[in-house]
């Protein structure tokens, strides 16, 4: 009998990415089909992101719509980073619980469906070697991972401890399955890891030496594949090389996430992000003269507990000076299992105008990079055909495609931008 899985994703593209995997392994192996109604479902799976306390919270809430509108027999699983963090305490706080599986263990899925109240959550469990179901379904973007893991310690940061350590997944398989999914239909590949420059630094069984440009070198000699993107690099590890590649390989998506965190040399000392504001500029100035079009993302926390007004401004000079097209913002949220847990937190008061500031002061770059567009033409692969046609542009930016062209996922135009309303793009295919 065909069963029925209802499951909700939160956190990051590799949680996206998890889910994927957990998906078609329950399809192709255990007969399930998925659902977009959790009422009907056999099995509920909530793929949870710790990376902030907010996420981690609403778990249990969750936890009560659910059980409480579920059919009698239907199983409640919990998947991701929480699962890591909390592991039995979920079913010891939330009964109707299942099963507990942590973000380094998806490859369990099909056992622990099956074993009452199990919990499977080691961060030291080795996924690298293991070749996942791939999904048949044709989809224009394929998300591959390429390592599993972090070994930077970045003070604030959770994911070391709920991914466990670094290690790199094997050249061959990585292209094996890139190949696989560009016959079936991809056009997009993205490339997967906490630090994905990092590329090659461990792998758990001999593997002869290559890195991350290798890598890209690899994936872009492979048929079909039109863009190719990666998600996130580490300011620390982008070298002339990685930048080099990044600029001249033409399949390379010229948009690039370089998180800064923080704009002031005390607080990246405090994050332990292991370089400086100095570092971070001269490769942004790097990328910049190589690729004068480049889209720059970026991700910053406001209020680390040791940052100062003055450091909050160096933040500020720091955006202003890059102009990134892309940024999100978070305020600190201190994590247990981090080294900056027990520091002093900042009112929350100054936190929120700190986080205010920042935004409205991107607001307003995005609205004068926006008028710089009007008639420019870009290269837009569609993303979206659904409530409306979007797509994006080489250099990452989104694009609301007006006029009633008929256009398919993932093929690429020639579009004119003819409009900006508030910092959205809007063009006519040309
Ligand atoms: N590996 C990626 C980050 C993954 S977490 C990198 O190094 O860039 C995604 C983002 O969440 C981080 O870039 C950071 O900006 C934010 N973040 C992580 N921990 C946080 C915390 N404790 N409080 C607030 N934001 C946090
Ligand atoms: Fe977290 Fe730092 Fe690792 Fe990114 S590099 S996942 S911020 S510890
Ligand atoms: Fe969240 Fe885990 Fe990703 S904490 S951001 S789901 S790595």
């Amino acid at each position: 009998m065909n069963k029925k899985l209802f499951i909700k994703t939160f956190g990051c593209a590799m949680n996206m990415r998890d889910s994927e995997h957990i998906i078609t392994e329950l399809q192709i192996k255990e007969n399930y089909s998925i659902t977009e109604n959790a009422k009907e479902a056999d099995l509920i799976i909530i793929n949870t992101c710790s990376v902030r306390e907010k996420p981690e919270r609403k778990l249990f809430s969750e936890i009560g719509i659910y059980s409480n509108i579920k059919k009698q027999n239907a199983k409640i699983g919990i998947c991701g980073c929480t699962a890591s963090a909390l592991g039995e305490k979920i079913i010891k706080k939330a009964p109707s619980v299942d099963f507990v599986l942590g973000a380094r263990n998806v490859s369990k899925i099909s056992k622990v469906i099956s074993i009452p109240k199990a919990v499977e959550v080691a961060t030291n469990y080795d996924e690298s070697n293991y070749e996942f179901c791939i999904s048949k379904d044709s989809s224009f973007r394929a998300l591959i991972n390429i390592s599993i893991g972090c070994d930077k310690k970045c003070s604030y940061c959770i994911v070391p401890h709920t991914r466990g350590k670094e290690i790199s997944i094997p050249l061959d398989m990585i292209l094996k399955e890139a190949e696989f999914r560009a016959k079936n239909g991809a056009k997009e590949i993205i490339l997967l890891g906490q630090n994905v420059n990092n590329y090659g630094a461990r792998f758990s069984n001999h593997h002869r030496k290559v890195n991350f440009t290798n890598l890209l070198q690899e994936v872009s000699k492979i048929d079909g594949i039109q863009r190719i993107k990666f998600v996130s690099p580490h300011p620390l590890h982008m070298d002339d090389e990685f930048i080099e590649e990044f600029a001249y390989n033409k399949k390379i998506s010229k948009y690039i996430h370089m998180p800064l965190q923080s704009g002031s040399n005390n607080v990246l000392k405090d994050m332990k992000r292991g370089y400086s504001k100095e570092w971070f500029l001269n490769r942004v100035e790097k990328i910049k003269k190589l690729v004068p079009n480049v889209g720059i993302g970026s991700d910053i926390i406001v209020a680390f507990p040791t940052e100062s007004e003055d450091d909050f401004k160096d933040t500020l000079d720091v955006v202003k000076e890059v102009g990134f097209d892309t940024l999100y913002s978070f305020i600190y949220s201190p994590r247990e299992n981090t080294s900056a847990f027990n520091l002093e937190e900042i009112p929350r008061d100054v936190a929120l105008s700190r986080l205010e500031t920042l935004q409205n002061l991107h607001r307003e770059i995005l609205k004068s990079k926006a008028k710089k567009e009007i008639n420019n033409t870009h290269r837009v692969m569609i993303e979206n055909v659904i409530d409306s046609i979007e797509g994006r542009s080489d250099n990452g930016r989104l694009i609301k495609i007006e006029g009633s062209k008929e256009v398919s996922l993932g093929e690429i135009y020639d579009v004119v931008i003819t409009k900006n309303e508030n910092g959205s793009l809007f063009g006519k295919i040309a």
